[in-house]
């Protein structure tokens, strides 16, 4: 994509740009008009600070940068590394007005993103991911959080960015694996909001997995557009913005059952959309749609052997669980979905049973 766009997510004053484009860091892309304050620590990992760290440096000039390099995985997602970055923040003397940027993917941005509404109550923070799947989901609506032994994301804040950063060449460097787990979010949306842009997925699954430009600034800006307007909508998950969870009750079950980062977030909630999918009862014609789609993207189309009766329990410590009674994002055919706690019991043993 040649041309720089922006959506906004519309939150009052607290509203925020997403800025998506091509040579964006390390260009002339001003982020310190962002950051407030003159102070801010950066927050990567050891992956990405060798591609990327010296070249945000660069759209940071004029302020004072600190940085901050995390282990890489799944697993370091916890209280524990948030501390680290809190205790830098302490020895730095980085005041109220300092700024956090989350440079990397979802991992990175979840744990930055809860140190900044941690510390000092709150301070600002900006969004620079470099995955597929924060692309288009966890940079964008301001949830943060880490995992806890006994489940996932359990512990978290709402906190808004002040802008997200999105080069869409970064993408250039992630692994196929990641890109496939990314494209699990993408074909969320369609499946949940839009099913002319499932269409338009199902017609460009191959360039997308071919990475060509063109595609993936497409996707990235659909599923971007897509959440910017559920999360203007509804931003504390009051309602609607519960459909964004669609695959993730299953999905987050997996995730935790086969411990944290043997399957890849996009890939538990790829298997998630499947089995959400069966428990939705749609016409076969969708089903088969998605997981076409599904296998298409080079992703799982079912879960891991887990024992049912675990992949139960896994999935009643899920936060959309009220009253202690499990509720689904489920769907009525491609492009629309709706949150239930009424749906076929004996259909979800099925479903679990198979699995197990
Ligand atoms: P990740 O952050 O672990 O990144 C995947 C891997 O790619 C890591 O090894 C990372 O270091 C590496 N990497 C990052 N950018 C790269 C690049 N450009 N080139 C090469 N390697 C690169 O995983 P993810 O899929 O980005 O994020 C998953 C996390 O996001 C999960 O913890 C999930 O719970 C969370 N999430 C949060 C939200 C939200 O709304 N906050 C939404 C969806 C997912
Ligand atoms: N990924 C779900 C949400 O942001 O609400």
């Amino acid at each position: 994509m040649s041309v720089t766009r922006t959506i906004t997510v519309e939150l009052g004053e607290r509203s925020y740009p997403i800025v998506i484009g091509s040579g964006l860091l390390g260009g002339e892309f001003n982020l310190a008009e962002y950051v407030s304050g003159s102070d801010c620590l950066i927050v990567t990992n050891e992956t990405v600070a060798p591609l990327f760290l010296d070249a945000v440096i660069v759209n940071l000039a004029g302020k004072n940068v600190e940085s901050i390099c995390l282990p890489d995985g799944e697993e370091f997602k916890t209280i524990a590394t948030v501390e680290s970055i809190l205790d830098q923040l302490v020895s730095d003397g980085a005041n109220r007005d300092a700024t956090l940027i989350a440079l990397g993917g979802g991992v990175v941005g979840d744990i930055a993103g809860f140190a900044a509404a941690c510390y000092m109550r709150g301070i600002n923070f900006i969004q620079v991911p470099t995955t597929l799947l924060a692309q288009v989901d966890s940079s964008v609506g301001g949830k943060t959080g880490v995992n806890h032994a006994k489940g996932k994301n359990l512990i978290g804040a709402f906190h808004q960015p002040q802008i997200v950063l999105i080069d869409t060449d970064t993408l250039e460097h992630l692994p196929d694996r990641e890109l496939k787990a990314g494209l699990a979010e993408v074909i969320k949306y369609g499946a949940i909001a839009d099913a002319e842009f499932f269409a338009w997925l199902e017609d460009n699954i191959e360039a997308l997995i071919g990475r060509e430009t063109e595609a993936l600034a497409r996707a990235i800006y659909r599923s971007c557009e897509i959440k910017a307007e559920i999360v203007s909508e509804d931003e504390r998950e009051a309602g609607r913005r519960a459909i964004l969870n669609f695959g993730h009750t299953f999905g987050h079950a997996i995730e935790y059952c086969e411990g944290y980062g043997e399957w890849l977030h996009g890939e538990a909630v790829a298997a998630g959309m499947v089995m959400a999918t069966a428990l939705s009862r749609v016409a076969t014609d969708d089903e088969d749609r998605l997981r076409t789609l599904i296998q298409q993207a080079g992703l799982p189309v079912a879960p891991p052997q887990i024992d049912p009766e675990k992949f139960l329990a896994a999935m009643s410590r899920d936060k959309k669980v009220t009253n202690k009674q499990l509720r689904f994002v489920l769907i009525n055919e491609l492009g629309s979905a709706f949150v239930t706690s009424s749906y076929d019991e004996e259909m979800l043993d099925q479903i679990l049973k198979s699995a197990g």
